[in-house]
């Protein structure tokens, strides 16, 4: 039998087990809307408060659009009262997420000394109750999910106690990030814990850690039973990861990608966000991600300490350009560049 399952999710069923994880400042809808282009089964906003939501929806609204093929995508949002993410589930809800995810792991103080994130996973019986303002909030038609670390630190691993907690109170899918809030993002993540869940549980488990290839996610899907495999840094710059994988776990490798295939997806990433955001603020964001989709290619080195100064679509592509000058297809045509990038005005 295949690797590659479909998941139900309460009354959602999604066609695939291959998801895209939340991941602040990178899994906007611009990037969403390619991973799904290559695949992905699942997408989740990046973390969304809910106090912001409820006080004034406005400047939120656009993190929570989808992108026009995002046909099933799950809105995340943190908070640490019952209350305000109640209301917030309630305002998202006019989007049609598939799915409304609780973060419980978020480990930054800012979000944390609200009693929010990885906070929640302090006080069990608190994060229950939110799970079920935010349910009953979310009605019979949408389920709701939850986001949680092995625990607070390396004294308090509860995850368990946290999971079954959240199923109690009406989660109908744990993700697990196995690492402590201590941790951060640093040292390995331990998927024992992964399995821990994946047994216990009777609601479908999502295991999250290390995942940044296809043979990553075969064995994650192998050693610990978790029903889907979530991917973060290891998509950020490689949306390729969803089409590799996938064909890996149905028996047919794909050839590797090439440094070309991934530029290409840069631009198409950089031309979907200038249509978001405007050319300006895009080529801003771009810059760190742009370096993601250049990374382990010939001279990435020289071709960051450039990039990361660019301002303008031309300026990527004549960056790109004079880069790949003997490769002269590297930069793809761009429909939305006004003023198109002239090779002869090359310095
Ligand atoms: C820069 C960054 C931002 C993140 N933002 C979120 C977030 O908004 N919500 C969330 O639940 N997890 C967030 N995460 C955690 C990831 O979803 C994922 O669980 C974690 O990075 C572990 O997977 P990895 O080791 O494969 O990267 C973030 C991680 C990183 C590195």
């Amino acid at each position: 039998m295949s690797l590659y399952q479909p998941v139900r999710v309460g009354p959602l069923t999604l066609s695939g087990n291959l998801f895209l994880a939340p991941v602040a400042g990178y899994t906007e809808r611009a990037f969403r809307s390619l991973c799904v282009e290559q695949g992905a089964d699942l997408t989740f906003t990046e973390l969304i408060s809910s106090e912001a939501l409820v006080r004034n929806p406005a400047p939120t609204e656009p993190l929570l659009r989808r992108a026009q093929n995002e046909r099933r995508y799950a809105i995340q949002l943190f908070g640490g009262s019952e209350e305000t993410m109640a209301q917030a589930a309630s305002i998202v809800l006019a989007h049609k997420p598939a799915l409304i995810d609780i973060n419980a792991g978020c480990p930054v103080p800012k979000v944390t000394k609200t009693g929010a994130g990885a906070a929640l996973m302090k006080d069990p019986a608190r994060l229950a109750r939110i799970v079920a303002a935010v349910k009953k909030a979310a009605g019979p038609d949408t389920p709701v999910s939850v986001k949680i670390r092995s625990g607070w630190d390396a004294q308090t691993i509860n995850c368990l106690e946290c999971a079954q907690a959240s199923v109690e109170a009406g989660a109908a899918m744990v993700s697990l990030h196995p690492r402590t809030r201590a941790q951060g993002y640093e040292g390995r993540s331990d998927w024992r814990h992964i399995t821990n869940l994946a047994a216990r549980l009777k609601v479908p488990v999502a295991g999250s850690g290390d995942l940044y290839t296809p043979e990553d996610a075969q064995r994650m899907l192998e050693e610990t039973g978790c029903a889907a495999v979530m991917f973060a840094r290891g998509a950020i710059g490689n949306p390729h990861i969803f089409s590799h994988t996938r064909a890996h776990l149905l028996g047919r490798a794909l050839p590797p990608t090439t440094p070309r295939q991934r530029i290409q997806a840069a631009f198409r990433h950089l031309e979907l966000l200038v249509q978001d955001a405007g050319e300006t603020k895009a080529c801003l964001e771009m810059r760190k991600t742009f370096c993601a989709y250049v990374k382990g290619g010939p001279g990435a080195a020289t071709l960051r300490n450039s990039l990361v100064r660019a301002s303008a679509v031309a300026e990527y592509r004549h960056i790109i350009s004079r880069h790949f000058d003997d490769e002269e297809d590297a930069v793809p045509p761009n429909p939305l560049l006004k003023t198109p990038f002239d090779k002869t005005a090359r310095p």
